[in-house]
């Protein structure tokens, strides 16, 4: 069976996370359900272009307004085995680590941990508060995993189209459906 993936995009800085994202999801044949927040759809126009956000809905199979609270992938019985939030903003953060569902992300995000399926954030902030500490804990207490996107210094990137993809490959590999595809420290 073709594994299902849910692809949260907030309004955090790094859009082109979310793009790779959807691009290493298709390579491994997954199906991608796409969620955008309102201020994904303002960085992915801001930090990329103004094609951004219909290249990346062109990736997914289906796409979900964030309004739309009796989507399918609302609820805990769509067969769907796991979800990525790329990148994760600390409002969304916020919203899952105390269990608010109030749009399409939040409430998937929150059926990933009810449902104890796995759940990555790429969730981007800097400094960080006491209160986006908080939160990182209390989503990694109830099973998810933040996966901050921060760069491989040790592949030695040479451009940030490297350091997201490989953040991307690392974030589809925690989701455990494939072999795995980012590149490894030792690796020939
Ligand atoms: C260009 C831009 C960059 C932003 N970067 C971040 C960021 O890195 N982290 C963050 O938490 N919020 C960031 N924000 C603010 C969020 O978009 C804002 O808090 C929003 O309410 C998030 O809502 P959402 O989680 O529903 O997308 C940024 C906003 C803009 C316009």
């Amino acid at each position: 069976m073709t594994a299902r993936v849910i692809l949260g995009v907030s309004g955090a800085s790094g859009a082109a996370l979310a793009l790779d994202c959807a691009r290493v999801l298709a390579r491994i044949g997954a199906e991608i359900d796409l969620v955008l927040s309102p201020m994904a759809e303002r960085t992915l126009t801001l930090e990329i272009g103004p094609g951004a956000q219909e290249a990346l809905c062109g990736l997914a199979t289906r796409v979900h307004g964030i309004g739309d609270l009796g989507a399918s992938i609302a609820s805990g019985s769509s067969p769907v085995a796991g979800m990525i939030v790329a990148p994760c903003s600390m409002r969304s953060l916020a919203a899952i680590a105390h269990g608010l569902d109030d749009n399409l992300l939040t409430r998937a995000a929150g059926v990933q941990l009810k449902e104890r399926r796995p759940l990555v954030l790429l969730a981007r902030e800097a400094p960080l508060t006491l209160a986006h500490l908080r939160n990182m804990t209390a989503v990694t207490e109830m099973g998810a995993i933040v996966l901050p996107p921060v760069p491989a210094f040790y592949l030695r990137p040479a451009t940030t189209a490297e350091i997201t993809a490989q953040i991307a490959a690392r974030a589809v590999d925690l989701l455990r459906l494939a072999a795995p595809v980012a590149a490894a420290w030792g690796q020939d």
